[in-house]
């Protein structure tokens, strides 16, 4: 690991505009404890769902909260999808995960599963339905497909909307739920298998869990209710299959272009097939969350996971680093002089901006 400037100032941003807000908080406290534990000057900053509305301008609350990089605790819409990562990649702040693309190409399910056949990595059959798709168009589009399928939105997290489904009745109102959400829905075949999910540091594949939701599906109630799911880490798998559940993750993460920490959902049949459902590009962080739990098993505590991702702050933009001399990769060597050297204001007037 790089070692890390302990001067920098690290803001942490948490909250947000998506159906995650109230999982980012979780995360953006149990990372901001553990960072401040390690020593560093750490401000969080917690995003209000209203900011969108109100026009909140959050680079200037950046700059004014004198932070020269950020850790990303947030989830979901408008934060995982590559929007702030733009915003940061022009306000000139290194930050952790993924670049603009790898968050954007992950964190949209329709064209994550494009990457994934692209690449040969298996993921479960599926179609999309429009918010207006009249319901004979649905008919006509789910065929054969057969029963039972999964309905999820495209671009929501943390198992929002996502619905078994038996017949095409409970389909409709499946839709109904996530178009309550997003414009977009999912039907997935239905796959019966064990939950896996692979956590991935900085290229180093760090190992499986498994999940075992006490009743039905990986829901919102199994993942965040305590004692509502069982976990077994190392995945009970046998150890070629581990191997190649390890190796299918790894390749998920490639087919999207992510970086950074990331955690890949999949599926294991109880027969040989192996199912990438999703790769997440800013995983749930407290200190019971899943990446926390595969990384403590690598030998990394959660202070250890928190100081690694951050060490990988980063601008992906090549104009911008040249621009403004600042190398990549590190926070270290990102590390500007407080507020002087911010790139000129979107505000200033015509004849001085560069
Ligand atoms: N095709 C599927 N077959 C069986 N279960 C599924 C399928 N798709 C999703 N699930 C269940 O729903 C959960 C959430 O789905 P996922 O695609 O990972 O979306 P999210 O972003 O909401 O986590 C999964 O962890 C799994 O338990
Ligand atoms: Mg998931």
């Amino acid at each position: 690991m790089d070692r890390l400037d302990q001067a920098a100032r690290v803001g942490v941003l948490m909250g947000g505009w998506s159906g995650e807000h109230d999982v980012s908080l979780a995360t953006g406290r149990a990372v901001s404890v553990a960072l401040k534990a390690r020593g560093h000057d750490v401000v969080p900053i917690i995003i209000e769902p209203e900011a969108l509305a109100e026009h909140c301008d959050l680079v200037d609350v950046l700059r004014r909260s004198g932070v020269d990089l950020v850790f990303l605790a947030l989830h979901g819409r408008l934060a995982e999808d590559g929007c702030i990562q733009g915003l940061l990649e022009l306000a000139g702040l290194p930050y952790t995960g993924a670049s603009v693309l790898g968050s954007a190409l992950a964190m949209d399910k329709l064209k994550s599963k494009e990457m994934f056949l692209l690449h040969n990595v298996p993921t479960p059959p599926y179609y999309q339905v429009k918010r207006d798709d009249s319901l004979t168009d649905i008919e006509v589009t789910h065929g054969h497909f057969g029963y039972p399928v999964v309905v999820k939105p495209r671009g929501e997290g943390s198992s929002l909307a996502v619905t078994k489904v038996h017949s095409a009745g409970e389909l409709v109102l499946a839709l109904e739920d996530v178009f309550a959400i997003d414009d977009y829905a999912l039907v997935e075949r239905f796959i019966a298998g064990a939950e896996i999910n692979v956590g991935i540091l900085n290229g180093e594949v760090l190992g499986a869990i498994e999940i075992c939701p006490r009743r039905g599906m990986y829901d919102y109630h199994a993942k965040y209710t305590p004692g509502a799911s069982e976990y077994h880490m190392p995945a009970r798998l046998p150890s070629a299959r581990y191997q190649n559940v390890l190796n299918l993750a790894r390749r998920a993460v490639e087919a999207v272009g992510c970086e950074g920490a990331v955690r890949v959902d999949m599926l294991v049949t109880p027969g040989h097939n192996e199912y990438v459902l999703e790769v997440n590009t800013l995983p749930g962080m407290t200190e019971t969350s899943l990446l926390p739990k595969i990384a403590a098993h690598a030998g990394y505590s959660f202070e250890d996971l928190c100081e690694v991702i951050l060490t990988g702050a980063r601008l992906y933009s090549p104009q911008y680093r040249h621009r403004h001399e600042a190398p990549r990769n590190s926070a270290v060597r990102v590390r500007r002089g407080r507020r002087a050297a911010l790139p000129p204001t979107p505000l200033a007037p015509v004849d001085e901006a560069v």
